[in-house]
């Protein structure tokens, strides 16, 4: 394999000698490993810092840095650190420090080696080299041993990764999450938004205490290396509060009250749930297109490509209306409160006994669908006898019926909703189910309730009328109702007010 496909990027030494300023003391008779140490920058950092050559370990799966390392006199290993793993590996280091590389699922490396590394690491994350770099060293580090590292910031969030940080909190102290500067490797022509971490292995269950009543340093990003030791802005934060998030998300710029928030409050589910929907293994065949709508036009084209005559059908509303069709779900997109049904789905009996239908899922009850595929939280009325498919957009039930589906709209289109989902959550295009069960919701006064269900009613009407309506002033009062509500049970700030206007509104 190329040097590319081994995903050789350097570490610039200032961050290098960050990473090992930040271990503390190394004495005499401690070892520090660099994982996959290329042409050694981490290891004249430690030369720099006074650690004796014969206290230095590297590995690398690529042969020819075996010269330059020995040069340096430290021991070198050409192996590869995540395949060559075993029972004898656990707990020998006291350090370990490195850039580990960054190839995905998508790697010639990771392809090749897809079935090893799942059976080593499967149980905790088998997507990225550099996830699998983390979990293989707080195995190789002694109780009490150090991590630092720089890798890419998505494990910090991702769903992707939430038994990664699971496994992170169970066995470890974060003593540090700094954002690193996003041009680090500019001149490398890379780009990636960095993340520089330190972690102290505390992996004994009872031991729990101590993890949990550690107090982060959380570091927001920073601006250039220069910054390092005396960045503008640091958190404090307890590492239960990562435990109480959702995921076990390691946000990085919430506030407390926000993570209070999460941590106290009911969840959305108790009120309102949401199910994945069915297969129909055909959809090209099985979903027909309504007259009148934005789809009618696109499928006559489609039809008229298509050699088969059963694909891509259009039907009229009246055919809708009979037995013979469903009303279907399957659109992701931005919009919000209201859009016109433009499929519909074959209930011909014949058809019916191919599709998946999940049993348990309440089809054809009125409710709300979200669009799981949207760069914002996306809200609108499901009108009954709607099914829905198992992607891109999902169906929810209220399940208090003290509360209108209107006020849920209301809810989980403002730009309180879109931050909770997209700004911690998620900030991908995707909403997970889970993701919006685990939102916390607080029960509205009557007033409120009311209030929130009359602006949207009048959304929903005038949208009827005419798709575009804008409904700006209508979206800024149910922000401000909703804001204020949250706000005044966990003291949420004006910044954060003002961060939703800048940030998360519709109409920012
Ligand atoms: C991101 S570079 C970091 C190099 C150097 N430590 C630095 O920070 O400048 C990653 C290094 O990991 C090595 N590597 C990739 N996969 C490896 C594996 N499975 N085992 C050991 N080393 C690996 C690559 O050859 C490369 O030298």
């Amino acid at each position: 394999m190329n040097v590319k496909e081994l995903g050789v990027v350097l570490t610039p030494p200032i961050t290098a000698d960050y990473i090992v300023s930040k271990l503390g003391n190394i004495s005499d008779n401690q070892k520090v490993l660099d994982p996959c140490v290329g042409p050694g920058v981490f290891v004249k950092s430690l030369l720099k810092a006074g650690v004796d050559k014969t206290q230095i370990f590297c590995h690398d799966v690529n042969s020819n840095y075996k010269v330059n390392i020995k040069d340096l006199g430290v021991k070198f290993k050409f192996i590869d650190t995540l395949l060559s793993f075993n029972s004898e590996c656990y707990g020998e280091y006291d350090f370990i420090v490195g850039n580990p590389p960054y190839l995905n699922k998508a790697s010639s490396y990771v392809r090749k080696n897809r079935a090893k590394l799942k059976q080593i690491y499967g149980k905790i994350n088998a997507h990225e080299t550099y996830s699998m770099f983390i979990v293989n060293s707080i195995w190789r580090l002694k109780e009490g041993g150090k991590l630092g590292f720089i890798t890419s910031d998505s494990f910090l969030t991702l769903s992707t990764h939430s038994k990664l940080r699971s496994f992170i909190l169970k066995n470890c102290i974060i003593n540090e999450i700094l954002l690193a500067p996003i041009n680090l490797f500019d001149r490398q022509n890379v780009s990636t938004y960095p993340v520089i971490f330190f972690l102290t292995k505390c992996s004994k269950e009872e031991n729990e205490q101590v993890r949990d009543n550690n107090l982060m340093k959380i570091i927001p990003r920073i601006k250039s290396e220069k910054e390092y030791w005396n960045p503008p802005v640091i958190i404090e934060i307890k590492q239960k509060r990562y435990k109480a998030l959702p995921f076990n998300i390691f946000f990085v710029n919430a506030e407390e009250q926000i993570l209070d928030l999460f941590e106290n409050a009911p969840k959305l589910e108790l009120f309102l749930k949401g199910y994945i929907g069915m297969h129909t293994h055909n959809n090209k065949k099985f979903i027909a297109a309504i007259e009148n709508t934005e789809l009618s036009g696109i499928f006559r084209k489609k039809r008229k490509l298509e050699k088969k005559s059963e694909n891509f059908k259009v039907i009229t509303r009246l055919e809708l209306e009979k037995k013979r069709w469903k009303p279907y779900l399957k659109r992701g997109g931005g919009e919000q409160y209201h859009r016109p049904i433009m499929e519909a789905l074959d209930w011909e009996q014949d058809s019916i006994s191919i599709y998946d239908i999940p049993k348990s899922v309440p089809f054809g009850e009125e409710g709300i669908v979200i669009s799981g595929i949207s760069s914002r939280l996306a809200a609108r009325y499901m009108p009954e006898g709607c099914y829905w498919d198992s992607n891109k957009a999902m169906g929810f039930i209220v399940q208090d019926s003290s509360i209108s589906i209107d006020y849920f709209l209301g809810l989980l289109n403002s730009s309180l909703y879109n931050y909770l989902s997209k700004g911690i959550l998620n900030n991908t295009n995707s909403i997970q189910l889970t993701g919006i069960h685990s939102l916390p919701f607080i029960k509205p006064d009557r007033s409120t309730h009311d209030e929130v269900s009359s602006l949207v009613k009048k959304i929903i009407e005038n949208k009827k009328n005419n798709l575009s309506y804008d409904y700006t002033e209508e979206q800024k009062s149910i922000d401000i109702i909703i804001f204020e509500l949250y706000a005044k049970k966990y003291n949420l700030s004006k910044n954060l007010r003002k961060d939703l206007e800048e940030n998360y509104a519709i109409y920012k």
